[in-house]
């Protein structure tokens, strides 16, 4: 198969969300958090009633309808489109925030934050009984060349970022999918940039904050809430509500200029290509030095026609005119059925919206049940063989042709990300993370399963459940090394595996001493 014959295949994909019409079971499901009881729903109708006289218009399933429900439907995980908010707020500047986040402390109800609702983590991004707050009409973009800096309010998604940056030459440093939204920075955020520039987070100059009692703040590396701001890099959703975000600009080139070199190589997903493919990126991760190379590999099974299909591919991406064969040489030997290596625009590495981007070539289509499982690895080769070996087991026992109809599963990923010592150096030289202590120094990689199940499946059979269970059981973390928020499963603990998470818990209980942020919002475990 072609590249453009894969596009093509996920694309088709979307024209299915239309038939599939998403049932409000929610509100009866009682597996959904946080426990619908009579009293968080008048904590939340006092919030909503209040908010509508204080915001003005606000949308709710009694006031804009059509808004309300275009929120609702949108987001990315099927399942985060079954919730029913109370109300839904749009705030225009962060004074909306403040007036709702008072709103919500004071009627003690339940809420969540919507940005780019790209979360893969059922109810991470909505609320049942509760009011949702939607970054939607919040999406200015700017860059200040006198600071070499760029600013952006949190509804924007990376694609529309770089299209109205391109013009400057800049970029922030933020996802590898365009329609990807801003909440991927508080989960420390992963780029193509990233081994020259660190964790997209480790970019922050300074950020605006509405704390959970309402109050607003601005936290940088070196005034009195530089805590907060480190907490914020990697913390999630558990530290306040960001309202601005100031980063350091990449230098990237206007849309004239080619400044890297790669593309995308679909393999022949042999078995012997997949074995070669998967020592490859061990040996990258542990040799590779130069943080002018960038690379994401990962093995995907599909089911087509009732049928699973394997389809093995890498982005390979070099700050130059050419791929040095002394780093990709490896993955240019392994059989291509395709491939699209030349020279690259930064517009063309993240192009603007749903367009099958180099690193979006799966699962980025909204409509469909989504679910995350993560670990990380050293550079050992037995390490990613048997997180392969394992990947390999749970495709034969769920994607098979007599098996796929009964599990649901549709497309399922096996994605390693390097993380090279350039980029956690980076995150030192910018004042450091809560996800790496200041002694982790060694290289890795994120490895992270994926699965998508078939179009209008609403609940994860529990045998697949139960498969991601072993998986992440197989394939445990090295010694030390950090989950990655942004690609877990809900049910791990990623904060407890990072390096400052003594340092995590302590700021948040300065910030939040009520606890009042974990027990009425959704979102990671372990404060
Ligand atoms: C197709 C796809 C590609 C991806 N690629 C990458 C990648 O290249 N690199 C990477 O690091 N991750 C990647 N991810 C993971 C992604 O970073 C997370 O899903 C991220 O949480 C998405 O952010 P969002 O704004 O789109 O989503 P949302 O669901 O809107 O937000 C995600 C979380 O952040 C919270 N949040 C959002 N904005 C704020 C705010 N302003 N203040 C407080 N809390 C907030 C939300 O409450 C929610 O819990 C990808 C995910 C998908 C589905
Ligand atoms: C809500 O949106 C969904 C999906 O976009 C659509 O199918 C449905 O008809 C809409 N319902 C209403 C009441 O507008
Ligand atoms: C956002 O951009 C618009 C149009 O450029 C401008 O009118 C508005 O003031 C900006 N808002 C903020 C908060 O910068
Ligand atoms: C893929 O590899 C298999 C096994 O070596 C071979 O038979 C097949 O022809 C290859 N396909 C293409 C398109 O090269
Ligand atoms: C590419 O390399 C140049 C020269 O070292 C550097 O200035 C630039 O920041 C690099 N760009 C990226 C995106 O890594
Ligand atoms: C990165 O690339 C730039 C040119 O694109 C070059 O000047 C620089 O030396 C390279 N850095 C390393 C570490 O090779
Ligand atoms: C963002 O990009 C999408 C295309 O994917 C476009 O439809 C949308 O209007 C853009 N939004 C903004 C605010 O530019
Ligand atoms: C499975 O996903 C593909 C795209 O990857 C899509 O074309 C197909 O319709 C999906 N099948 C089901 C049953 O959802
Ligand atoms: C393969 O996966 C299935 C389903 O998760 C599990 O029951 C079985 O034990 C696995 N086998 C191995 C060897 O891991």
């Amino acid at each position: 198969m072609s590249l453009s014959a894969l596009g093509s295949l996920l694309l088709a994909s979307v024209l299915l969300v239309g038939s599939t019409t998403a049932s409000a079971a929610a509100a009866s499901d009682p597996s959904l958090f946080p426990r619908r009881t009579s009293s968080s729903e008048s904590s939340a109708q006092q919030a909503c009633t209040h908010l509508q006289s204080a915001l003005g218009p606000i949308a709710s399933a009694t006031g804009n309808a059509a808004l309300y429900n275009f929120t609702v439907h949108n987001a990315w995980n099927l399942q985060n489109t079954l919730y029913q908010p109370t109300c839904i707020v749009f705030p225009r500047a962060a004074a909306d925030v403040q007036t709702a986040m008072r709103a919500i402390y004071t009627a003690g109800s339940h809420y969540a934050v919507q940005a780019g609702s790209h979360s893969g983590m059922q109810g991470w991004n909505t609320i049942q009984d509760g009011v949702l707050i939607s970054f939607s009409q919040m999406q200015n973009v700017s860059y200040d060349a006198s600071r070499d800096s760029i600013t952006f309010e949190p509804g924007i998604h990376w694609g529309n970022a770089t299209a109205q940056l391109a013009q400057y030459g800049v970029a922030p440093v933020g996802g590898r999918v365009g329609d990807v939204g801003t909440g991927l920075l508080l989960g420390g955020g992963v780029s193509f940039l990233s081994p020259s520039y660190g964790f997209a987070a480790d970019n922050f100059i300074s950020v605006d904050v509405v704390l959970v009692d309402g109050r607003l703040v601005t936290a940088t590396a070196t005034n009195q809430y530089a805590d907060l701001f480190r907490a914020l890099k990697g913390g999630a959703n558990r530290f306040g509500i960001v309202t601005r975000y100031e980063v350091r600009a990449a230098h990237v080139g206007t849309p004239e200029e080619t400044p890297f070199y790669g593309g995308l190589v679909l393999y022949n997903a042999t078995e012997s290509a997949n074995v070669a493919l998967v020592k490859a990126v061990a040996k990258y991760v542990k040799e590779v030095t130069d943080p002018n190379a960038s690379m994401v590999t990962t093995l995907t099974t599909a089911i087509v026609n009732g049928l699973p299909q394997q389809y093995t591919w890498s982005f390979l991406m070099y700050n130059g005119s050419s791929l040095p064969p002394s780093i990709f040489g490896d993955f240019l030997a392994i059989p291509a059925l395709d491939s699209q290596i030349g020279a690259l625009t930064w517009t063309r590495v993240l192009p603007v919206g749903d367009e099958p981007s180099p690193g979006a070539a799966t699962n980025s289509l909204r409509g469909f049940t989504q679910h995350f499982g993560g670990s990380a690895l050293h550079g050992d080769e037995e390490l990613f063989l048997n997180a392969y070996t394992r990947y390999k087991n749970f495709t034969e026992t769920f994607m098979s042709a007599e098996s796929a109809p009964s599990s649901g599963l549709n497309l399922t990923t096996l994605w390693f990300t390097p993380v090279l010592a350039s980029q956690i150096e980076q995150g030192r030289l910018n004042g450091g993370n809560s996800m790496l202590s200041g002694s982790q120094t060694t290289p890795y990689a994120m490895a992270m399963l994926a699965e998508q199940f078939n179009a209008g499946l609403q609940e994860i059979p529990a045998s697949v459940q139960d498969g991601m269970d072993l998986w992440l059981e197989q394939v445990p973390r090295s010694e030390g090394l950090p989950i990655f928020v942004n690609e877990c499963d809900a049910k791990q603990n990623a904060f407890a595996s990072y390096g400052e998470y003594e340092f995590l818990k302590a700021t948040y209980m300065k910030y939040d001493p009520g606890r009042y942020n974990v027990e009425h919002q959704q979102g990671p475990m372990g404060l």
